[in-house]
């Protein structure tokens, strides 16, 4: 304590700081809840959902765009309320595989198995983030720990409905070992009514997670 108060001013506010600063990104790390407040788990299949769903339903691939067949496949919300959508499993990008889901981690997003002989693979991917839509939406084709499969959840700022859980998605290629060092906000690109995922849009893309039920 004596040697504390010793410090001189200027070392005492840069600790001051740093211990004001190092609580604030520990509150910002946290267990991700799904709708009903129960705890997401890691690397497990979940439905991904609006919060109201005045616009549509879940979220789902798509192989068509303007009535064309697309590859890979694009990220959409289904138009019909009541469907939940497609399974997407987010995964930790860290060797100890932590039970549950956290905000602020780099994780990726897969799909599941391959849907079509042209696919490479599941994982969400953004080609080229800073380009305008459609090379900025979100499609498959990465791999997993890949600078373009990057993302991060977190909580979203203002939610809709303060007594749910809701978040947005952060495409953060730098974090993983890409350029530049900015993270992307995922936002919905709304293109002839579809509401597609890109890395910037007309809307941010606010979501929740939805238990898949057996
Ligand atoms: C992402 O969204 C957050 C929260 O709304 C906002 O503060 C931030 O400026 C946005 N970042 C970019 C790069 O648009």
């Amino acid at each position: 304590m004596k040697r504390f108060f010793n410090m001189k001013p200027s070392l005492f506010y840069v600790s001051f700081i740093f211990i004001i600063t190092s609580s604030i990104a520990s509150a910002a790390e946290d267990a991700v809840k799904d709708a009903t407040g129960k705890k997401v788990l890691n690397n497990v299949p979940y439905h991904i959902g609006p919060v109201t769903t005045a616009k549509g339903g879940g979220f789902k691939l798509t192989d068509t765009m303007n009535n064309k067949k697309i590859c890979p496949f694009d990220v959409v919300q289904d138009p019909s309320a009541s469907n939940l959508g497609d399974k997407f499993t987010f995964t930790l990008i860290n060797e100890k595989r932590p039970p549950y889901l956290l905000t602020t981690h780099n994780l990726g997003i897969d799909s599941g198995s391959l849907k079509g002989p042209c696919e490479k693979s599941t994982f969400w991917t953004i080609p080229d983030a800073e380009a305008k839509a459609p090379d900025n939406l979100i499609t498959t084709g990465g791999r997993f720990e890949e600078d373009i499969t990057c993302f991060q959840l977190v909580e979203y700022p203002k939610p809709t409905n303060p007594k749910v859980h809701s978040y947005m998605l952060q495409h953060c290629p730098y974090y993983c070992g890409g350029a530049p060092n900015i993270c992307f906000n995922v936002s919905i690109y709304v293109d002839k009514g579809v509401r597609r995922l890109a890395s910037r849009g007309t809307h941010p893309f606010e979501f929740v997670f939805h238990k898949v039920s057996k």
